[in-house]
């Protein structure tokens, strides 16, 4: 047994202001956690010591006592590029979450039937609903189907409360049978968040069947719905255990929707991998036409569709996955998305989320121009790449006094500092608080009467 004295000594050091900081670590030794000093090891030859990475300080002052408790959070989550996986043979979408060989092994040679609550967005369903019941059909799964309409306008808490209640009624092992979504972003924000709350976090796994949802709405932690008029207000930081890739749902997406999902993986390439940018600028046109749907590759574009997405994942795992909660407000993803909240809000719905952050990236680009970071045909070969991709790079109602705006807002919400992240070359950028509005307004002049006549909202 440890020796009890030890465990309630503590390292003990005066505060300020005559106050007394005491920090301690915890151990667990048979089932029961405990706070020892810092620093201080215990022994147990009888029994297993695990050490938690948390620590409480504990501080004395004036008579009263106050805790202070660090703990860190462990996260984890799958993304995996796959093919067929509405094939029945294909058990990703059942066990691919599982990490652990043994209960992976335990997993498959389970006898019992397996159980699953799914949920899909409406056209999805139209599309894909017969393929998605002959796969849960085919391995035996007893399961719900909860098809529901998921857009910008029903992306709310009363469909989350609607969902929460089939989850319910339906009755899920909570280790066991992850909830399941299958659909675009907004599909996955509202299923997200709904499996986030119950029973306080419900493992839950992504099937993005969009493009933007592919490379961007399905790789990181967030979720949420709209509320009293704002974008995305409610919502957490829980990721899924598991997102689930498959190309082959592209081919049904709408080509302007093709063209939106390529905006944000334009603002990856623009931010920090020229290689993408590149490939944009060689394969945009083929990647639109295709929807991505090449795998083996066409002479000439090799495989482009499998470079893009691939590049693109990455990059954003890079810049996401050491700042899960948004703590750091120096976002190289923030690119295209300080001016875009304003413009979309004024013009919904004739711009999609994708177009507005491409007028915005338009703008930065001048703006990075004006600086001196980007040349004059560097700044035109971003241009034409947009143009090529389908995406509008200029809009009539962006106007000098709405830039403004966006940008008074923008510093409100990233604690006083503008933190505008901005080209500085094709594919690398940096983070800048200093721009004055003397440049951007002559970067808003010279981006009109270049742009203006290149957009059809002229
Ligand atoms: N959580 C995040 O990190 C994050 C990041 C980016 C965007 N988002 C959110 O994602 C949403 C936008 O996502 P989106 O662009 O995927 O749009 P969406 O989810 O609104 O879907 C757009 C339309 O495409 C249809 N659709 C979906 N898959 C289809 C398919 N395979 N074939 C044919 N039609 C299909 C849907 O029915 C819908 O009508 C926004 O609500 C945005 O806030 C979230």
């Amino acid at each position: 047994m440890p020796q009890s004295k030890e465990i309630f000594l503590a390292d003990s050091k005066s505060g300020t202001k005559g106050s007394k900081q005491t920090d301690f670590q915890l151990v667990r030794v048979k089932n029961t956690w405990c706070r020892i000093k810092k620093d201080e090891t215990i022994h147990d030859a009888e029994n297993e010591i695990v050490v938690s990475q948390a620590k409480i300080s504990e501080t004395v002052s004036d008579g009263e006592v106050s805790w202070t408790v660090e703990t860190p959070i462990y996260l984890c989550y799958k993304v995996v590029e796959t093919r067929g996986l509405l094939d029945p043979s294909n058990k990703t979408l059942l066990y691919g979450h599982i990490r652990d060989p043994k209960e992976l092994e335990r997993a498959l040679h389970n006898k019992e039937a397996q159980r699953r609550f799914i949920v899909i967005d409406k056209t999805v369903d139209d599309l894909y609903g017969t393929a998605v019941r002959e796969y849960f059909e085919a391995n035996l799964v007893q399961c719900k189907i909860l098809s529901l309409t998921t857009t910008e306008e029903t992306k709310s808490m009363d469909l989350v409360l609607d969902i929460l209640q089939e989850v319910q009624i339906f009755g899920i092992d909570r280790r066991a049978e992850p909830i399941i979504a299958i659909g675009g972003g907004a599909c996955l924000d509202i299923v997200g968040l709904a499996a986030s709350l119950y029973r306080r976090r419900t493992p839950y796994i992504r099937v993005p069947t969009t493009l933007l949802s592919y490379v961007d709405a399905s790789v990181g932690a967030k979720n949420g719905v709209n509320f009293l008029q704002c974008k995305n207000k409610l919502g957490s930081y829980v990721p899924p255990v598991a997102t689930f890739l498959d190309r082959a749902f592209l081919k049904t997406v709408p080509r302007q929707h093709i063209s939106n999902g390529l905006g944000e993986i334009l603002k990856m390439a623009l931010m920090k991998h020229k290689g993408l940018f590149d490939l944009l600028k060689s394969h945009g046109k083929f990647l639109l036409d295709t929807k991505f749907q090449s795998h083996s590759g066409l002479v000439d574009h090799g495989d482009a569709a499998l470079k893009t997405t691939r590049i693109a994942i990455e990059t954003m795992l890079e810049e996401l996955a050491p700042n899960l909660w948004e703590d750091d407000l120096n976002r190289l993803v923030d690119f295209g998305h300080l001016i875009s909240p304003e413009l979309e809000m004024r013009v919904l719905p004739t711009l999609m989320h994708g177009e507005a952050v491409n007028i915005d990236m338009a703008f930065m680009t001048y703006l990075s121009h004006v600086k001196g970071f980007l040349s004059d045909s560097e700044k035109a070969h971003i241009i034409q790449c947009m143009v090529a991709l389908e995406l509008p790079v200029w809009h009539k109602k962006c106007t000098w006094h709405l830039i403004k705006k966006a940008l008074t807002e923008r510093l409100k919400h990233s604690a006083g500092h503008m933190r505008m992240p901005l080209p500085t070359g094709l594919g690398t950028a940096d983070i800048f608080n200093d721009i004055s509005e003397e440049t951007l307004e002559r970067a808003y002049i010279l981006w009109t009467s270049e742009c203006k006549n290149t957009s059809a909202e002229a």
